[in-house]
């Protein structure tokens, strides 16, 4: 993380089944940055590891930020920590908020669907637009009640008439109908997604049978939610600022690589979710192994994340 702020954590919660809940405050008192709905923090965690959240409080609330983290047993660690060795008064570092998956605050109705933990963005998101006084509908989708998170505070809310819960256990008729839910697209129309990546594949795939445009519809992975890779064979980079050529090993990122020969590119989440390490492509055939670009900035091949993406040609030229 290239800036780093020093917070304490001030209250730690239970948000449902499996979800703890982080109020973190500046540990010198001070006011934090500002953030926008939809903005993510990267939280560096005992061991090492750096995760991203997104913060889930309302963006008018400067004196403090608020995650939810769900303690995933198949994690790589970052949610265990938190789970288990970060409790109330601990001190973390976090990066500045940024924003990847920002609000439209034109839209004339605003649809957000999230799968599980993913109402985080969402619930920031909706408490905004309940303050622009903006149209909106929140659905929530868990495999149970007890883990929907945020449940309480959602159905205590200003908003609740506005918020949706749907449950995989319930009677059939209550689990969400995609297609009913989305309905044909409208101008002024947005769509906000937040979730696993299957919960996210069929959203998208409901839109886009039903003729949403791609700019109508937001979407935001988690961290560790990965496509398959591509192009895992081995390849050159070539440095158009100054020739050099560089080797990248089958089993070795295009940032380690790079890394080793002492040219060293800005990593967070090391996973293709957050952009920290986007850089420009001059040349050559990606291969895009991130959840970060869309599917037609990648179709576009003028920018790739070296720390998951490798090359279909035998080189790459970078903007580096
Ligand atoms: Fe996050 Fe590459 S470091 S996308």
């Amino acid at each position: 993380m290239s800036t780093v702020l020093t917070v304490r954590v001030a209250r730690k919660t239970v948000e449902a089944e499996g979800v703890a809940g982080f109020r973190l405050v500046a540990a010198d008192g001070a006011r934090l940055p500002a953030f926008t709905a939809g903005a993510h923090i990267d939280v560096a965690l005992p061991g090492g590891l750096v995760r991203q959240y997104s913060l889930c409080n309302a963006s008018a609330q400067a004196d403090h930020y608020e995650i939810g983290v769900l303690r995933d047993p198949a994690s790589r660690g970052g949610s265990q920590a938190l789970h288990d060795a970060v409790h109330e008064g601990e001190v973390l570092r976090i990066s500045p908020p940024r924003n990847h998956f920002p609000l439209d605050e034109s839209a004339t109705h605003s649809l957000l669907l999230a799968g599980g933990i993913g109402v985080t963005p969402l619930l920031s998101m909706a408490q905004r637009l309940h303050a622009l006084q903006a149209d909106f509908s929140l659905h929530c989708c868990s495999r149970t009640a007890a883990r929907a998170p945020y449940r309480r505070r959602l159905e205590g809310g200003a908003f609740a008439h506005k918020v949706f819960f749907h449950h995989d256990d319930d009677a059939v008729a209550q689990r969400i109908d995609l297609a009913a839910t989305i309905g044909a697209p409208a101008p002024g129309k947005h769509l906000y997604v937040c979730g696993p990546t299957g919960f996210i594949d069929a959203v998208r795939a409901t839109a886009h049978a039903l003729h949403w445009p791609d700019a109508r519809v937001h979407v935001e992975y988690f961290a560790g939610a990965m496509a398959p890779a591509d192009g895992q064979g081995s390849f050159e980079v070539e440095l158009r600022s100054c020739g050099r050529v560089i080797r990248v090993a089958e089993s070795v990122s295009v940032v380690d690589a790079l890394a080793a020969e002492g040219i060293d590119i800005p990593v967070s989440c090391a996973q293709g979710v957050c952009g920290t390490c986007l850089t420009r492509v001059l040349a050559g055939d990606v291969a895009h192994n991130d959840l970060y670009l869309t599917p037609a900035e990648q179709a576009a091949n003028d920018q790739f994340l070296p720390c998951c993406s490798r090359a279909r040609s035998p080189r790459l030229v970078l903007d580096l």
